[in-house]
């Protein structure tokens, strides 16, 4: 017998040798294996990441002689002629559509400096003065071929105008058919060689425009194109900007005499030649550098009208402090480079601080050694500034009420006195943008109330793109500050995963998109997040390598300032951003998704009537409200019914306040919402705010004689007991001049700036194209209402016709159109409508016919431009001339 034992020993014994051996292979394989898994692993999480801090050092360019002319002349620069310019540019321009023309404004826009764009023609050429005033400050051709070859009379006013008032010219050399040799440029002592590609480029530090550019250091590589132009002198007015290398060898053997590696992309005339100072740029905006040198001498050329400040302010904020996944958070290393990165960072933007957004509740949600990372952030808190997230990282619309959004920040700073966090900074985010634009009101007081918020940011006011336009507001006293873009991303944490690659993002850096920003935008507040400090600590190296390339660069003057202090720069850089203007949330998509689901855009007018007031607005009101499809506003008690939420204060209180006097449509595209405010008609701010909420509504308006309009305003105030107007005739009233009280003066001017009616809509045609606008005439109106009505309907598209001439009825003794009850008794508008008093005096209408004789004549124009009926009053009042 054997025992188990004995016969597995035995069993074992006979195992043949080679056996053996390939196990022990096998082990010793798969041992290798999980060590190199390991290694592998442990170097995607843990290794350092595949960069090294950027060079400190910019070279700073010598002195150089001119290599055409060594003695260098003096340019010619007359201040005080320009003085008498408007800083803005006039923009010639191929087309509405040339890409070029477009990127001009584009780069104007960004930077805030106005301008006009004109396309170039060869008969038509624009105004350039105005009552002995120069309109521009600058002129810029978008393609310099336009320019030399205008037409003679046009070029002979274009060179008066700019030695008058001693306005520069910039232009640019577009793509050329032919390969031009030593081509003439115009009739000046300067020629041009095009077509051509060329590499390293570099600033003359002599050259007197740069202002905001840096010479110094090379830009080395390709230049992007292969149609370059390059400039060549004859005359010491020449000054080279820019210069460059050619990297086509066939370019020599025909142009032996240049130096090979000076040859100019950018040329600048000093004036001595003709008195007008030009600059030439041999190539378009698509090499980052041409857009410092475009800034340049666009501040140069405009004797400093279109000039830029050198101050940069810079935020980084790093969000979702505590967020991150596993596996993509910061550890202590991660700390630590964060910190020393800081101190290098300080040495080159004064005052630099991250600025950490924590969100307490996913405190210690990593893997240990990430846990072990929380706690080096806690540890050096100190080191940084903090703000606030929301708690659980919840988006603040997604709350009703604000209680619960309260009982979540309390937490947050409970969390954050108990961990050593600083709860003073008056600065928050919110999760996506949410609630802070579109804004929604709850998350304003919950923050005003628990974390003493002053200051927050987003990028999607008004719209996150084109990032040019976004701006700030105020709201409930808390600053909203405009935010950056940098490309970093939660999930951009590897530089081998960048989208677009490695080179993407040292495009960027490197003269492009994330360098312009700070060329551009006087306050970058820039978002990042926890995951991009950890992993290859992307963050860490694109500020380090921009602040660096900006440095090299530019002469920008960068600091960091605490978000308080920031929200204070930015408004006294800005004051008249300060009132928001209002979009509706529905025409953008991610405004859409950070607004209330309980929320519709349904509860927004279809139409305004605008007024003016004392035209029949009230009555139109009325017969409107008559239709089964149209709802009205629900009536303030505040604003004699009137909601007049476009005009005045209650703009401030955002839409949710707005849309609380709309009901709720049961079927919104049948039925129509509106809202009568007569004051909106003649407030300059209204169309404009009107249409950025409302950009689709029609707009509805009553006009009738303006001097009678006038009369029955001032019988209204007399009727509210206004006490200049009942110490006051009214012919006293209208021709009050500047020597009478204040008070009467007011109340002319309320009494008969409404009658200009011609001024008034044309401020609303400059929002609303034409087919949006009815005008209608409220002496029709009066006597014949079922037209009126009839051509309103007509106009809105309402459905289904309703029959007013069933519905309405004049009463003798109201003496207006009444509506029918179903008991068929007539309902009459009130007492203050239609009211009883003497008729206007013969003088009063005549000086009044007089005064209102210019704007009617106005009124007359645009109604036949519009190709609209000129009411029986307006006739009569021309006729009368
Ligand atoms: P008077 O009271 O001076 O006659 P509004 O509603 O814009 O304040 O305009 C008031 C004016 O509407 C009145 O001015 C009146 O002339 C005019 N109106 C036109 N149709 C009317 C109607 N059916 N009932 C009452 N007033 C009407």
């Amino acid at each position: 017998m054997t025992t188990r034992g004995g016969s597995s020993m035995k069993w074992a014994l006979r195992i043949p040798q080679p056996y053996i051996k390939r196990a022990i292979i096998l082990a010793l394989g798969f041992s290798l294996l999980s060590i190199w898994i390991l290694a592998y692993y442990v170097s995607q999480t843990k290794q350092n990441p595949r960069w090294e801090p950027p060079q400190a050092n910019c070279k700073l360019a010598e002195s150089k002689a001119n290599p055409f002319f060594p003695v260098r002349p003096q340019p010619m620069r007359d201040v005080a002629k320009n003085s008498r310019t408007q800083p803005a540019a006039l923009v010639f321009v191929e087309s509405a559509y040339s890409k070029l023309g477009q990127e001009i404004a584009a780069l104007l826009e960004a930077n805030r400096l106005k301008y006009k764009t004109e396309i170039v023609s060869g008969k038509s050429f624009p105004s350039l003065t105005e009552v002995g005033h120069g309109k521009y400050s600058l002129v810029i051709f978008e393609n310099l071929n336009k320019y030399l070859h205008m037409d003679k009379w046009n070029r002979d006013i274009l060179d008066r105008y700019c030695l008058e008032f001693n306005v520069g010219i910039i232009s640019f050399a577009g793509k050329s058919e032919d390969n031009l040799l030593n081509k003439r440029v115009g009739d000046f002592p300067l020629y041009m060689h095009s077509n051509l590609r060329l590499k390293d480029c570099s600033l003359n530090p002599d050259c007197p425009l740069l202002y905001l550019t840096r010479a110094g250091e090379t830009w080395r590589g390709n230049l992007p194109g292969e149609d370059w132009t390059i400039f060549q002198p004859n005359h010491t007015t020449y000054e080279p900007v820019a210069y460059a290398k050619t990297s086509s060898l066939e370019y020599v053997h025909v142009n032996e005499n240049l130096d090979r590696s000076y040859l100019v992309t950018v040329m600048q005339d000093l004036g001595l030649y003709d008195g007008i100072q030009r600059v030439f740029f041999g190539n378009d905006l698509n090499f980052w550098l041409h857009r410092l040198l475009f800034l340049d001498s666009a501040t140069y050329l405009s004797q400093g009208k279109l000039s830029l400040s050198l101050e940069r302010y810079i935020l980084v904020d790093i969000d979702d402090i505590f967020v991150g996944k596993v596996g993509t958070r910061m550890q202590t290393s991660d700390v630590k480079a964060l910190i020393s990165a800081q101190s290098r960072l300080g040495s080159l933007v004064p005052g630099f601080r991250f600025n950490l957004g924590f969100s307490g509740y996913f405190y210690h949600s990593g893997d240990d050694v990430e846990d072990i990372g929380d706690d080096a952030l806690l540890a050096n808190a100190h080191e940084f500034w903090w703000f606030p997230h929301m708690w659980a990282h919840t988006q603040p619309h997604t709350f009703t009420n604000e209680t619960s959004l309260r009982e979540q920040m309390i937490l947050n700073k409970r969390f954050a006195k108990e961990h050593g966090i600083p709860t003073d900074g008056g600065y928050a985010v919110a999760p996506h943008h949410s609630g802070v634009y579109p804004v929604h009101v709850p998350l304003y007081e919950a923050w005003r109330k628990v974390w003493g918020i002053k200051v927050t940011s987003t990028e999607e006011y008004p719209h996150l793109r084109p990032p040019r336009h976004r701006r700030g507001f105020i709201y409930k006293n808390i600053v909203v500050l405009p935010r950056q873009t940098c490309g970093l991303f939660t999930h951009t944490i590897f530089i081998d995963k960048y989208p677009g690659g490695r080179s993407r993002l040292e495009e960027s850096i490197h003269g492009g998109e994330l360098f312009q920003t700070f060329i551009n935008s006087r306050v970058n507040i820039f978002m990042t997040h926890l995951s991009n400090y950890g992993n290859d600590r992307l963050a860490l190296y694109t500020f380090e390598s921009v602040i660096k390339f900006v440095q090299c660069w530019t002469n920008l003057q960068l600091k960091t300032v605490p978000p308080m202090e920031l929200g204070r720069k930015y408004f006294d850089l800005y004051p008249e951003e300060a009132n928001p203007v209002w979009q509706n949330p529905c025409d953008d998509k991610r405004h859409l998704a950070i607004w209330s689901k309980y929320k519709t855009c349904d509860r927004l007018p279809r139409f305004l009537v605008i007024g003016p007031q004392k035209t029949g607005t009230t009555a139109l009101y009325a017969f409107l409200s008559m239709h089964p499809n149209i709802l009205s506003n629900f009536p303030s008690s505040k604003t004699f019914e009137e909601v007049q939420f476009f005009n005045g204060a209650n703009y401030y209180r955002g839409i949710d306040w707005y849309m609380e006097f709309f009901p709720t449509p049961s079927n919104s595209s049948l039925q129509y919402l509106f809202e009568k405010s007569a004051t909106y008609f003649d407030n300059e701010l209204v169309p404009k705010r009107a249409h950025a909420l409302l950009p689709r509504a029609k707009i509805v308006t009553i006009l009738i004689n303006p001097a009678r309009r006038a009369y029955s305003w001032y019988q209204h105030m007399r009727a509210h007991e206004d006490v200049i107007a009942l110490n006051h005739s009214f012919y006293q009233v209208v021709t009050a001049t500047d020597e009478a009280p204040r008070s009467l003066r007011e109340l002319k001017n309320r009494c008969l700036n409404p009658g200009k009616y011609a001024v008034h809509l044309e401020m609303w045609l400059n929002h609303y194209p034409a087919s949006q606008l009815l005008i209608l005439d409220g002496d029709q109106l009066r006597t014949d209402p079922v037209s009126t009505m009839w051509k309103t309907q007509k106009f809105l598209k309402v459905k289904p016709h309703f029959d007013y001439d069933s519905h309405l009825r004049y009463d003798p003794s109201k003496g207006f159109y009444c509506q029918v009850m179903p008991n068929g008794k007539t309902k009459c508008l009130g007492r203050s409508k239609g009211r009883h008093y003497p008729p206007m005096e013969a003088d009063t209408e005549k000086f009044l016919s007089n005064y209102y004789l210019p704007y009617n004549v106005e009124l007359s124009k645009l109604l036949t431009r519009l190709a609209q009926q000129l009411p029986d009053w307006l006739r009569e009042e021309l006729r009368g001339r």
